[in-house]
């Protein structure tokens, strides 16, 4: 045991007794359990004790002793946590989404398992118990209230769930986090399973339905451990060609469909995805011409914080932070001002499709390929490498008012297309994607038959090298395939793939 530090965050008396070292909290998860990490995108994911299990375990491996933990998230983490416990083959099980390069080297080596779901699906399915039982929770928090609830750090994630459902907890509070996080946060306590959920009541992005704090009982809290560390950043680089003119074409659907009053002026609530792409079409957006904008989304990146500063965003929900360490310092020096403008929620609630279908979202999601029916693959490189993980992408796109995907045309220095004759794997159906965009320009799919979407797709967003071999082989589909209402020619449809892994390129 160690006694607290003076400027201690830990207020409640029972579980400042509990603070320890990270080695002697890591050294109470034994092998074989599944533990529910704190974690989203980089931000509030628990800093120390992760890698002292990691050491742990590599001295167990040196001693031929097999140490594995099932590990669940929020979503992504750091290098610190997934980057950690991968390179010492410490995971037996990852859940639900991973960015990690050593994490996804396992996983595509066939070294560790992993189940890909819905980020809004998470919560109930750990209380379903679909996912076995959720032995200890490790959670970041900022702060401990004397009566022991929990101020929440810089992600919500799956928190309240893993704090709920655990047998045992063990909490790290970081004093690295900006103490203004206090009450930014809206923890919902109401959501039920089946058959006695009841409307979840929020209407407007910026309603609060819920409580500032986490709720934690202390008789199951094993240890407490101090830390001072940052949050993981987000590497953004400046929009570069292709982003600035998916982004434009992007501003100008919208501005078409307010002129034909599909829109309102102020558009609807913006859920904008990970990586660059949906970074720039932020910044498109911060220099357009709409005014009053909300954002009810999973991840909260640099482009949205610009445009709080420029006052073009009036309010953002989110489950976490996703920054740069500009944007990052720039938030923490300023904290306050923005807490009447940022909302952060429990991914159960920021992704959950009832409220995404009733605020009409317009959800913006970067893809790595579509066929030329509008089949999006988000996930897996080549049909069968994945790359992060289906995230909150598909809560978001089939529930929203607007569903858009988005890409560069081409990937690889062009050897590959973004579209291609049939996806090799499918995270989204046609059924669930109505806008396609590239830089070349944007397929509006609503209304459309699969044969005139193949039509739209390769007109306006396939690449010109591509174009000619994706129109012959759609016009060769349509005079040979068996079935006219999609037509394919199944000996051929997955060729460019396998081309591109003999040869290089597609
Ligand atoms: N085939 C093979 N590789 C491809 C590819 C394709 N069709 N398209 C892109 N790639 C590669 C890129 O070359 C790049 O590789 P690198 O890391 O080796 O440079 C990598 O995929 C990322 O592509 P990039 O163009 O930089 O896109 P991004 O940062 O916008 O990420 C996704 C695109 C699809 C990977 C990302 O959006 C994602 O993980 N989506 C799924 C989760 C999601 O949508 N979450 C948001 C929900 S709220």
């Amino acid at each position: 045991m160690q006694t607290p530090s003076e400027a201690s965050r830990v207020l409640c008396a029972k579980l400042r007794s509990k603070i320890m070292s990270a080695e002697e909290a890591a050294g109470l998860i034994p092998s074989g359990v599944n533990v529910g990490m704190s974690g989203f995108t980089g931000a509030g994911y628990p800093k120390a004790v992760p890698s002292a299990l990691a050491k742990r375990i590599m001295d167990a491996n040196l001693y031929g002793k097999k140490f594995k933990i099932g590990v669940w998230t929020g979503a992504s983490t750091a290098p610190d946590l997934d980057g950690a416990l991968a390179m010492v083959d410490g995971v037996e099980m990852r859940l639900p989404y991973q960015s990690d390069p050593t994490c996804r080297k396992r996983i595509n080596a066939g070294e560790m398992e992993y189940i890909d779901i819905h980020l809004s699906h998470v919560a109930q399915f750990v209380w379903s118990g679909f996912l076995g039982q959720l032995d200890i929770a490790v959670v970041e928090v900022s702060g401990i209230l004397e009566d022991g609830r929990l101020i929440p750090s810089s992600s919500i994630g799956n928190n309240k769930t893993w704090l709920d459902q655990a047998d045992k907890i063990i909490l790290e509070v970081n004093s690295w986090q900006n103490p203004a996080l206090e009450g930014m946060h809206d923890i919902y306590y109401g959501t039920q399973l089946p058959p006695n959920r009841k409307p979840i009541p929020l209407t407007l992005t910026d309603d609060r339905i819920g409580e500032a704090y986490l709720r934690c009982d202390p008789n199951k809290v094993i240890a407490v451990v101090e830390t001072h560390s940052p949050d993981r950043n987000s590497a953004f680089s400046a929009p570069d060609e292709n982003s600035r003119k998916i982004a434009g074409h992007i501003l100008e659907f919208f501005e078409h469909e307010v002129k034909k009053g599909r829109l309102p002026a102020d558009l609807l609530p913006l859920q904008s995805g990970v990586g660059n792409i949906a970074n720039a079409v932020m910044a498109g957006l911060n220099q357009g011409p709409f005014e009053n904008l909300t954002a009810y989304t999973e991840v909260l990146q640099d482009g949205m914080l610009e445009m709080i500063k420029s006052g073009k965003l009036t309010c953002a929900s989110a489950t976490a932070f996703s920054l740069s360490s500009g944007a990052l310092a720039e938030l923490n020096a300023d904290l306050g001002r923005y807490k009447n403008n940022i909302i952060l929620r429990p991914q159960e609630i920021s992704n959950h499709p009832e409220i995404i279908r009733r605020l009409g979202v317009i959800a913006m999601n970067g893809m790595i390929e579509a066929d030329i029916y509008g089949n999006v693959n988000s996930t897996h490189v080549m049909g069968t490498k994945i790359m992060n993980g289906i995230g909150g992408s598909g809560d978001f796109a089939r529930n929203a008012y607007l569903s858009i995907f988005m890409t560069p045309s081409q990937a690889k220095g062009g050897e590959i297309s973004c579209i291609v004759p049939m996806a090799s794997h499918v995270d989204h159906t046609e059924h669930d994607v109505q806008i396609l965009v590239t830089e070349q320009g944007l397929a509006d799919l609503r209304g459309l038959s699969p044969k005139q979407r193949a039509k739209a797709i390769i007109e306006h967003c396939a690449h010109p090298h591509f174009k000619p071999a994706l129109s012959d082989y759609y016009k060769r589909a349509l005079d040979h395939s068996p079935g006219k209402q999609t037509p394919h020619l199944l000996e051929e449809a997955l060729s460019w793939h396998v081309r591109y892994l003999r040869q290089g390129s597609m």
